[in-house]
């Protein structure tokens, strides 16, 4: 007797382009790992293509998904209904279909917690003062979380004035302005995050001396590509603690997984592995040498 196959849940990342998206080689490794029939992929749709592919996810079969650049923002302003930390932040990265409609959260947030908590277990006890470098997307969601820490200030440096404006003003008068060279400030943040792109493969790189930080500060960066940019290779050699990229990626990803698929995922040394493998090159399935 043939059995019908299981298909199971199925879910995407959503992104333009989408082809370096790391998500699918994340979520296979759960799917894998806790043997659940369900899928998940990439979804290249552009811009024009957006909003008809949002408004058709269940006749598609889909359970939700990620969202990635550039789309968190138009993607929020299409949901129905949304968490609180993306209904602040005006963007999603996760997507769910209930009852028929669209609702939509940003992992960004829990997901830089989680990380730090992981790698750095209270490391928020004797953090008071954090610099965020750069004001874009990516450091709204960072500052939204170092303000549910309760950390006292949030100094912001970035290229472009009028963004820190802009955070000053979602945020309140925790989030202050921090001018390059203010030696003193820059000796008082416990936490340095970066957020721009600056330091990441292909792009240049970023100007920051780590010499002029206290002892105990812990230093994190956002990309993952390369694994240790030039900032958390430059905070080691001093001694301070480090959080890379890659574990906020892996971290951000679990409630996602959590709701399409009904598990609770962990992020475990061997998915770490995975990734870094496939960051680095190396594909762990083939012979050394095999194409
Ligand atoms: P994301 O959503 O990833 O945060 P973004 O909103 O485009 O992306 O923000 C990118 C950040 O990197 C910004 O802080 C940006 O500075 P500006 O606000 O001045 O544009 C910063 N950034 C990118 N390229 C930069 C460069 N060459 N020099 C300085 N800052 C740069």
């Amino acid at each position: 007797m043939n059995l019908p196959k299981m298909e199971g849940p199925k879910a995407f990342v959503i992104g333009w382009p989408v082809k370096h998206s790391r998500s699918p080689m994340i979520h296979g490794f759960w799917l894998r790992e806790l043997g659940i029939p369900g899928s998940y992929e990439r979804a290249e749709i552009a811009p024009d293509a957006f909003a008809e592919f949002l408004g058709t996810l269940s006749k598609l079969g889909y359970a939700g998904g990620n969202v990635t650049v550039p789309y968190k923002e138009k993607a929020f302003a299409l949901c129905s209904a949304t968490s609180e930390t993306a209904a602040r932040l005006k963007a999603v990265n996760t997507l769910w279909i209930e009852g028929g409609k669209l609702y939509g959260d940003n992992t960004d947030v829990g997901g830089f917690l989680a990380a730090l908590d992981h790698d750095v277990p209270d490391w928020d006890t004797n953090v008071k003062k954090a610099l965020v470098l750069g004001a874009g997307g990516a450091a709204r969601a960072i500052v939204q979380a170092l303000i549910l820490r309760n950390l006292d200030e949030i100094m912001i440096m970035n290229r472009t004035s009028s963004r820190i404006d802009e955070l000053v003003n979602l945020f309140g008068p925790k989030v202050i302005p921090f001018q390059r060279g203010n030696s003193s400030a820059l000796a008082v943040a416990d936490l340095v995050i970066n957020t721009t792109s600056l330091g990441m493969k292909d792009q240049p790189p970023l100007d920051f001396d780590v010499s002029g930080l206290p002892e105990k500060a812990l230093v994190v960066d956002i990309i993952y590509v390369p694994l240790e940019t030039e900032l958390l290779r430059a905070a080691r050699e001093r001694g301070l603690k480090t959080v890379s990229g890659l574990s906020m990626l892996l971290h951000q990803a679990v409630p996602g997984f959590e709701r399409w698929f009904g598990q609770r995922p962990v992020v475990t040394e061997a998915l770490r592995q995975l990734i870094e493998m496939d960051v680095l090159g190396i594909n762990p399935g083939k012979h050394p040498g095999q194409k």
